[in-house]
């Protein structure tokens, strides 16, 4: 990860000694992002301002969500998936590409960072020539044909970082048609919204040509409703240096815990997923009294399943930290004659 302090020095506006101005901003990128809309969900890409702080607030922070989702990649697929060009479209500043090119180093390989913006595409450039100088990338506005035949005869990755909510369902396809990938890393804002229109695709359009790493179990439809308010998600949490964290306590913007979805693909036929009976993944506890818990989770069969066991089959550890459990952990669970016996997480 790139030192935070030094980040200052490599953005297109620079905020240095502008503590004020910059906390403004990024209280502006969150509305945005969030629930006030006082700006048009494009116009942050607009200006140098915002892309700056967008850079060096949410680029910062994002970046290690792109390891936390490439970490689930199975060890047979690890050097498969290593020895790819990889190609991030709504790249933004480069995010997951300068994510990527530090977890796989020591590979050659292109990196491609498609944006319609061209100032966050300057942006990315800049970045390049401060810290990724000797890598190949290369920052467009659309995968062009010339782009498509220069990564021909290596396989690709295709991620969308935190793009899929400001495309349509007929480009983000448009997009997997074109880079034919053999794996794909979404990475998206946590909001129920965006994950129904995902599900829709991962039931249909997704589960013909990939099989789902991460996070789900199976391959069969997902089992989420949608009725309760409840959709997927995972939990990045990370501990940031001081400089960062004071930043994020002055706008009062919680950056260690960020609800996010976070999922990885691989084309058909290349790898099949060992089931184990026993696992689950966690959504949400319903409830909890002195003696019982009930929760919510999904076992990757058609429906989510309402869990209920005595507390007393919980270490004194476990029972404590149950209020704290984040939605996506998995859960193992033994079960006897229909009981649960045994619970591991
Ligand atoms: C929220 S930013 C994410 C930036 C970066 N991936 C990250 O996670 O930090 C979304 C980016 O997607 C880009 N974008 C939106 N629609 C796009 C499209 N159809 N093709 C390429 N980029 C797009 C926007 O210009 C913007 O830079």
């Amino acid at each position: 990860m790139l030192d935070f302090s030094q980040l200052f020095s490599a953005t297109l506006y620079s905020f240095e000694n502008k503590e004020k101005e910059l906390l403004y901003h990024i209280s502006l990128l969150q509305k945005n992002f969030t629930k006030e809309r006082s700006l048009r969900l494009s116009d942050y890409l607009e200006d140098e301002k915002m892309v700056s702080a967008y850079t060096l607030f949410y680029m910062y922070s994002n970046w290690p969500k792109y390891n936390f989702v490439a970490d689930k990649i199975p060890e047979s697929l690890k050097d498969r998936y290593a020895h790819c060009h990889f190609i991030d479209v709504g790249t933004g500043p480069g995010t997951y590409l300068w994510a990527h090119e530090m977890m796989f180093s020591d590979r050659a390989k292109k990196l491609v960072g498609i944006d319609l913006s061209k100032i966050m595409l300057k942006q990315g450039r800049l970045l390049k020539d401060n810290f990724f100088a000797e890598s190949e990338v290369y920052l467009e506005k659309n995968y062009s044909a010339s782009l498509k035949k220069s990564l021909e005869g290596k396989e690709r990755i295709l991620c969308f970082g935190n793009s899929f909510n400001e495309m349509t369902d007929d480009v983000f396809c448009q997009y997997i048609e074109d880079v034919d990938p053999t794996f794909l890393n979404l990475i998206f804002l946590g909001t129920k919204e965006v994950f129904q229109r995902f599900k829709k695709l991962r039931d249909g359009y997704l589960l013909e040509k990939f099989d789902v790493i991460y996070p789900c179990l199976t391959q069969e439809n997902c089992p989420m409703t949608l009725e309760g308010g409840d959709w997927c998600h995972q939990y990045l949490y990370h501990k940031w240096p001081l400089a960062f964290e004071q930043l994020s306590q002055k706008l009062k913007i919680n950056r260690r815990y960020t609800p996010f979805f976070g999922g990885l693909f691989v084309k058909k036929g290349l790898w099949k997923k060992e089931t184990t009976e026993d696992e689950v993944v966690f959504m949400r506890t319903i409830f909890k009294n002195k003696g019982e818990a009930k929760m919510l989770v999904c076992n990757g069969q058609s429906e989510l399943e309402k869990i209920s066991f005595p507390l007393k089959i919980l270490s004194k550890e476990q029972k404590k930290n149950i209020p704290d459990l984040l939605a996506g952990i998995k859960m193992r669970i033994k079960r006897e004659d229909g009981k649960i016996k045994n619970i591991i997480w």
